[in-house]
Order: structure tokens, then C-alpha cells, then sequence
């Protein structure tokens, strides 16, 4: 992969974040893409002492700013020493928590109040955001049922289940916030069925990342070059076919436009504005004589202009 692709895993303690991640990191080992696993707050060594020094019971008079500093601080390191160089390298790189975490534990749970929290974190990571942020959707009371099954409870785990659901709801409201980014998993559902609605979620992301679209578009040749300039201005590569055919005294002509997924839309705009329908009269009238007089036929008015669009999915895409 080019340019690498980045998920976040979120969600309440217990809600299958550790379960999942390893069937992805198979998911897309299994595709042929190198995969980096890492954790928020550690994943680097100084972030590793970071993350002790957070969850140690011993530090119950850890202030809530003081800790809001270390995770941003962990995830600093983190980003510039793990996660921008895997990038880099175009690997995927699945991170159990990322900056969503920090928004609803230390700034909506603890109340230090999200935008002080987005800041320093905007600060910490130079604005790197994931290409698709998972959010395990399970209610805190299902999650710490699982953990506290599972052996030792950590200081953050302690914390009375009031704080989880503050944690819970703001996940909702950042997911309601970032639709296209974020994408819920129901965490109530079974390991299999987890699985599945995730690498569902996982395929349509890198479709729309990475996808490659053919939009083949047969207009009139009064608009062909209009459509051609604009196409081009917008950085768009386009090939123009011969004019073929013809429709009315026009002929038409034909564009290949190789293209993002998202930016389908854009090229359609451009389009529908360059080569929109209008009336034009098809014929110049000219008087018939009959037996009775001379008549003056109706001018016949056409539709010119207007396209055929087919949008197409590119499987393969060589240059040679
Ligand atoms: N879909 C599921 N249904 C029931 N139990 C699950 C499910 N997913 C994970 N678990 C169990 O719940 C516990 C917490 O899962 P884990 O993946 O560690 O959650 P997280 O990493 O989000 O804290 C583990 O014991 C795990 O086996
Ligand atoms: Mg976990």
C-alpha cells in the first residue's frame, strides 16, 4: 500500500478490543499487507514507563491534568517513533487505543473538558488522524463483568461505573460527530460474529482509501472541451476519445476519467455544470406551399447537451 492505512481501536474496557485486533492483524497478513500491532500508551519503550506510571495503584494522587499530560505525552513518542515510520513504510498499523481515548476519559469522564484535551493532543501527534476508527459499542456494565472475570482490576478499572458511562456516552457523541471516520462494532454480538461485521467494515474502508473508479462519460461535442478544461484544472486525468457517432448535427465524444472513490462526486459536479441539458430548435423552418396557401411549420425544439455517466470499479490498474 502506498501511503499505509491507519485503524484505531475504541471502546470500553472488556468490549473485545484485544480479541479483534488479532483476527485483523490475520485479516490482512492473510491479503499480503505488512501489519505493525501497537497500544496506546505505550508501543515505545519511554511510553512503556509512561503507561506503568499511569496504572499504578500506587499513584492514587496522580492529578487528572497530570494524567491527561502523560497520555498525551506517551502517544508524542509514540506517533514520531512507531506509528508515522510503519506508515511511512505503507503497512497497516493497528493501534488499541489512539486520541479518542484521551477525549472521553480525561476530557469527558475526568471533565477537564474535550478541547483542551483535542489541543494537547493536536500538539502530540502533529494532527495525524486513523483512516478508520473501530468503536467496540458494548454498555461498561457488560465490559467490567468481563474483565473482573479475567483477573486483576487496575486502577482505572476501579473506577465506580458512573465514570464508565460517562466514558460510554462520550463515545457516542464523538461517533455521531465523526460518522465517516468512526464506525461501531456491536460488542454484544458473538467473537464470530464480531469478526465479520469488522473485516465488512475494514473492506469498504480500503475501497474507499484506495478504490480506483473509471468514470466513462459520453457527452455532446459542444461540451467536450469545456469539460475537458475544467476536468484538467481540477487535477483530474482524463483521456479524450475520437468523436464518434452523433446525435442531431453534434457528434459525441467520449471521456475515460481514472479516479479515487471519493472523488466521484467531484468529477460528476463538474460534469452535470459543463454539459447540462438545455433547448435548442433542431431545424431552420422553412414555408411548404399546399393547395390551400403557404404554412409555416412549428420550429422543433430539442434537448442538446446533457451525458451518459457509467461509473465503473477498477480491479487492477497497471502503468507500463
Ligand atoms: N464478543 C464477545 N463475547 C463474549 N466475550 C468476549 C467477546 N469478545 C471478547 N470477549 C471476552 O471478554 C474479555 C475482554 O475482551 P478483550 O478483547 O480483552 O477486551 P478489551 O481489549 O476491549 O478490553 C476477554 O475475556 C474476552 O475473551
Ligand atoms: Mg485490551
Amino acid at each position: 500500500m502506498e501511503k499505509g492505512f491507519f485503524i484505531t481501536l475504541e471502546g470500553t474496557d472488556g468490549a473485545g478490543k484485544s480479541t479483534q485486533m488479532k483476527y485483523l492483524k490475520t485479516f490482512f497478513e492473510e491479503k499480503g499487507y505488512p501489519v505493525l500491532l501497537t497500544r496506546e500508551p505505550g508501543g515505545t519503550a519511554i511510553g512503556e514507563k509512561i503507561r506503568e506510571l499511569i496504572l499504578d495503584n500506587a499513584n492514587e494522587e496522580m492529578k487528572d491534568k497530570t494524567e491527561a499530560l502523560l497520555y498525551a505525552a506517551a502517544r508524542a513518542q509514540h506517533v514520531e517513533e512507531v506509528i508515522l515510520p510503519a506508515l511511512q513504510e505503507g503497512k497497516v498499523v493497528l493501534c488499541d487505543r489512539f486520541v479518542d481515548s484521551s477525549i472521553v476519559y480525561q476530557g469527558e469522564a475526568r471533565s477537564i473538558g474535550r478541547e483542551s484535551i483535542e489541543d494537547i493532543n493536536h500538539f502530540a501527534t502533529g494532527g495525524l488522524s486513523p483512516n478508520l476508527t473501530l468503536w467496540f459499542d458494548l454498555p461498561p456494565e457488560e465490559g467490567l463483568k468481563r474483565v473482573a472475570s479475567g483477573g486483576k482490576v487496575d486502577r482505572l478499572e476501579k473506577e465506580a461505573l458512573h465514570f464508565h458511562q460517562k466514558v460510554y456516552e462520550g463515545y457516542q457523541t464523538l461517533k455521531n460527530k465523526h460518522p465517516h471516520r468512526i464506525k461501531a462494532v456491536d460488542g454484544k454480538k458473538s467473537i464470530d460474529e464480531m469478526r465479520r461485521e469488522i473485516r465488512g467494515i475494514v473492506i469498504k474502508k480500503l475501497k474507499e482509501v484506495y478504490g480506483m473508479k473509471l468514470v466513462i462519460a459520453i457527452v455532446n461535442d459542444e461540451d467536450a472541451n469545456k469539460l475537458l478544461d475544467s476536468l484538467t484544472e481540477n487535477r483530474h486525468r482524463v483521456t479524450k476519445l475520437a468523436t464518434t457517432g452523433g446525435f442531431l448535427k453534434a457528434g459525441n465524444t467520449t471521456f475515460l476519467i481514472g479516479t479515487e472513490d471519493d472523488q466521484v462526486d467531484q468529477v460528476m459536479d463538474i460534469i452535470k455544470d459543463k454539459c447540462e441539458t438545455r433547448k435548442q430548435v433542431a431545424t431552420s423552418p422553412a414555408p411548404v406551399s399546399g393547395t390551400t396557401g403557404v404554412y409555416v411549420p412549428h420550429p422543433i425544439e430539442v434537448n442538446v447537451g446533457g451525458a451518459t455517466v457509467f461509473v465503473v470499479d477498477v480491479e487492477k490498474h497497471f502503468k507500463i
